[in-house]
């Protein structure tokens, strides 16, 4: 491992709601492909996920349940079937798990509060919107349904409470100004366009940074009955979770600035709006890259609980597997624009690519080995990569999944094809031509073991299976052809 090459990748925190879907699990995914393939390439990562933690919302929901919000949010986040358990389900490989309520963070999100604050880049001022008593919740105008509580349905009337108030509306010159220095900073271009156009164009608001009308979020320290408001809370996560403001951590001058912060595209404006304007108001170094992906959409629509087992990804994973389903999630959609999930393309996706492409490859290529007596130094093998191994790397670093995936399936149907033209099956019979037989199984499973490493942060657990087949011997069919019923 070379010193100095790091790589410091982090996904949105979680709310931990009663359930994740397959839409959040693709962003995981996404983010753990990427940390395993830097790993592979000799980087120091520093993958970083976890669960953001307070809000209304939560206090509520525990009520509802009769938990204390603690007790709640544990079931979910730590408990059996619960948000770790998914990632482990998912073999999501990251390197730190961050919880909002942990207390290192706790504190440090107090100082950081505070340190706005001193600089002056927060100021307390009054917040009016629109109230809703019994649910003890400020909504505003675009917030409400036919006028009425978004929640509950009922009545809302203007109310005000004092809040501070943090001074966004300074920043609209100075992020339009890093937008255009540092072209990669938001990533794919459309999201850019987007929040030049309806956001930083149109002139930005100060944005209000504390709560009075509820208890269950970080406390103001300096200022009692004021909670943080949670997405001040939220983004600070991504520095203290390497130790920004609190002993727990010692990893800041290795990872920070960011190399890269993958959120979905609803949240694209808090990245790439708030946190830099944050992060300058107090002189810290701006993450390198935001890359904001699309959703996963059912029919045009927001996956959401209601939407039920189709899109459970503990369902999904147990019928399908968890490196098809990971395989799928970035082989079929391009990751910076929203992908229509149906169960049909989840299918035809495994049969025709898993099953057929590779898992045949690599079933025909062991038996002709087994068959023949030929193992893979014993010929001269061809190279079938013929610059996709470039071009992969080339995608990888966009995080065009997709495209990086296409170059290995690429080099699969050629390895397939390189078969159905050189004829081994002919070869063997004649003795004369055991030296080219041997070039074409040496061929055959160079092919394989090269795309494999290439898949291996796809699919970590099938690649290490054909590896085993490849250096072990071991036989067993890899990817099931899947039949419907
Ligand atoms: N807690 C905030 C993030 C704070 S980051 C400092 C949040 N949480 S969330 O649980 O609602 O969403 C987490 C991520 O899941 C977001 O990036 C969101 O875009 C993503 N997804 C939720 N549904 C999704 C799909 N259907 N498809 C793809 N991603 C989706 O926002």
């Amino acid at each position: 491992m070379t010193d100095n090459k790091t790589f410091y990748i982090t996904t949105p925190i979680y709310y931990p709601s009663a359930k994740l879907h397959i839409g959040h699990t693709y962003c995981s995914v996404a983010a753990d492909v990427m940390a395993r393939y830097k790993r592979s390439r000799g980087y120091d990562v520093m993958f970083l996920t976890g669960t953001d933690e307070h809000g209304l919302k939560i206090e509520k929901a525990a009520k509802d349940a009769g938990k204390t919000p603690i007790e709640f949010l544990d079931e979910i986040v730590i408990g059996k079937g619960g948000i770790t358990d998914l990632w482990k389900l998912m073999n999501i490989s990251y390197d730190r798990f961050i919880r909002t309520t942990d207390d290192y963070h706790v504190a440090a999100i107090q100082k950081i509060f505070k340190a706005l604050y001193d600089k002056g880049a927060i100021y307390k001022g009054t917040y009016e919107g629109k109230y809703c008593v019994p649910c003890e919740s400020f909504w505003t105008e675009a917030q409400l349904v036919d006028g009425k509580c978004p929640d509950c349905g009922r009545e809302v009337r203007d109310e005000k409470e004092e809040a501070y108030f943090f001074r966004q509306s300074e920043y609209g010159e100075r992020i339009l100004k890093l937008y255009e220095e540092h072209p990669e900073f938001l990533q794919p271009e459309s999201r850019k366009k987007e929040m030049i156009s309806s956001f930083i164009k149109p002139g930005l608001e100060d944005i209000c940074v504390s709560r009075t009308s509820f208890k269950w979020g970080i406390p103001v320290d300096f200022d009692p009955g004021h909670v943080v408001y949670v997405w001040v809370d939220a983004l600070f996560n991504y520095m203290t979770a390497l130790g920004y403001q609190n002993e727990k951590y010692d990893d800041l001058a290795k990872f920070w600035p960011c190399d890269v912060h993958f959120v979905g595209k609803e949240i694209v404006r808090f990245h790439s709006i708030l946190w830099p304007a944050m992060l300058m108001a107090l002189d810290l170094p701006l993450p390198k890259r935001v890359y904001g992906h699309g959703w996963l959409v059912l029919d045009g629509a927001k996956m959401s609980k209601s939407t039920g087992n189709i899109v459970d990804p503990y369902v999904l994973a147990d019928t399908y597997g968890v490196d098809a389903l990971r395989y799928f999630l970035l082989s079929e959609f391009p990751f910076g624009i929203d992908g229509n999930f149906t169960n049909d393309l989840l299918v035809t996706r495994i049969n025709s690519d898993l099953a057929n492409n590779l898992g045949n490859l690599v079933s025909r290529s062991l038996a002709m080995a087994d068959k023949y007596g030929l193992k893979e130094n014993d010929g001269n093998a061809t190279n079938l990569f013929g610059g996709k191994r470039e071009s992969f790397h080339a995608n990888m670093e966009q995080f065009a999944f997709q495209a990086a995936l296409a170059d290995v399936f690429d080099v699969l149907s050629r390895a397939n094809k390189h078969i159905d033209e050189t004829t081994p099956w002919l070869l063997a019979k004649d003795e004369a031509k055991r030296a080219e037989l041997a070039d074409v199984i040496s061929t055959l499973l160079v092919t394989i073991r090269g795309c494999t490493e290439l898949l291996a942060p796809f699919m970590p657990d099938s690649a290490g299976k054909i590896l085993e087949q490849l250096d072990e011997g071991k036989r067993g069919v890899l990817f099931p052809r899947i039949i419907e019923k």
